[in-house]
């Protein structure tokens, strides 16, 4: 811990245990100090001296987040987590021997800028998990962790350039991991799939060698969807192949393939039901097979509404999901996002810093804690 960090976790601590005090006071917590605060570098325990006027209810957890939140930016970052989190303190007599607990950030996340895109953003965690960096100091994607990505954002909010950053670093994970042992069964890391043709997609799914399926100019409309779901079969062959290797030796793990699916809503609109419902039973049957095969599925799209891109059972399968959108409201959060309510997304700050609400929003990934997102800047790219 830093001496900066000492120094605030003591003066926001004073100033959280005052502030509750100010805004919560009843009779009760002025006479005997019913409301209590401890503030660590990553957590605030907030507990009652029972018996208390205040229930500690979702009503008292959510009351405390809207104080908190404002209070503690810019010095910490208050992350969401849906229900009521309490936590023992031991050695406590039962008056006081339980707590909510708010997970906290020290310090904000701050946006990633790149320079070059060649450069890959790897970091390998104590536990000898590789991750990719999202967000700085501190904050990492670990594949095979949360396995699949779902992104969903409005037109020109950044999708594609996210998923353009996360190319290289993919490509590089693939690697180190066959480095690290995985086997190289020779398939191609890189399945990128792009209805819109984004040239600067297009241009570092070329340079890092992707298998690059886009639309064709001069064939019908129904070619594209049917070399999407041809890849997408193959793809599922895959799966099933590794799936009889690791029968005979369960602890095989297979060199990363990342299928990448810009605008994944967009596709099944040029195309006719058939092969739309082909789209979508491949795409399920790819998200809920994978897990333990390597392959990762990233999705980008305008929204997430189950039966419509995927069934809402293989939507859980996204243990990585990102909204970018400077505000946050019921409706856009509704598909990623469910555990969302009125009263937390108030207390969600989802600031801009000097690169604007370009890329910025929520991310959780898969630990259910929801916070702030801002998306890494690529320089010199058009
Ligand atoms: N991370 C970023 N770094 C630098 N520029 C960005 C970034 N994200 C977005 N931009 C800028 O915003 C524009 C739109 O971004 P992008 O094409 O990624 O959005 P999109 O959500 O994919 O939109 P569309 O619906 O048009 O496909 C880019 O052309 C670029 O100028
Ligand atoms: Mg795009």
């Amino acid at each position: 811990m830093t001496l900066q960090s000492n120094i605030d976790v003591q003066e926001y601590g004073s100033l959280i245990q005052a502030a509750l005090n100010a805004k919560l006071a009843t009779e009760d917590s002025t006479y005997n100090h019913a409301i209590n605060t401890k503030l660590d570098n990553d957590k605030l325990l907030v507990w009652l001296n029972e018996p208390s006027e205040t229930i500690m209810d979702i009503n008292f957890k959510n009351q405390v987040e809207q104080i908190i939140a404002p209070l503690l930016f810019p010095g910490y970052i208050v992350k969401f987590k849906p229900g009521l989190n309490l936590v023992e303190r031991p050695n406590e007599p039962p008056e006081s021997s339980r707590a909510l607990i708010y997970h906290l950030h020290h310090g904000k996340y701050a946006r990633l800028l790149i320079d070059n895109i060649n450069d890959t953003q790897l970091f390998e965690s104590k536990s000898g998990n590789l991750g990719i960096k999202l967000m700085n100091p501190d904050f990492f994607w670990f594949p095979r962790k949360s396995n699949h990505m779902a992104l969903q954002a409005v037109t020109q909010a950044g999708k594609t350039r996210f998923i353009t950053y996360l190319l290289p670093n993919l490509k590089g994970f693939s690697e180190l991991e066959a480095e690290r042992g995985s086997i190289d069964d020779s398939t191609n890391a890189l399945i990128v799939i792009d209805p819109k043709i984004d040239p600067v997609l297009r241009e570092e799914s070329m340079r890092l060698h992707a298998d690059y399926i886009y639309p064709k100019i001069d064939k019908s409309d129904y070619s594209f969807i049917n070399d999407v779901n041809t890849k997408l079969g193959q793809m599922i062959d895959l799966i099933k192949h590794r799936a009889e290797i690791l029968k005979e030796q369960p602890k095989t793990k297979f060199k990363d393939v990342w299928v990448i699916i810009d605008e994944g809503l967009a596709i099944p609109e040029m195309a006719n039901t058939k092969s739309k419902n082909i789209y979508f039973s491949f795409l399920d049957r790819l998200l809920l097979m994978s897990a333990s095969t390597q392959v990762h599925v990233i999705l980008t799209g305008q929204a997430f509404n189950a039966g419509q891109i995927v069934s809402s059972f293989a939507r859980l399968q996204f243990s990585i999901r990102i909204l970018m959108t400077p505000k946050v409201t019921i409706e856009n959060s509704q598909y990623l996002f469910k555990s969302l309510d009125e009263a937390s997304i108030n207390n969600l700050i989802v600031d801009e810093d000097e690169y604007g609400s370009l890329g910025v929003g929520i991310i959780t990934s898969g630990d259910g804690q929801i916070l702030p997102f801002k998306a890494p800047f690529l320089k010199g790219i058009r």
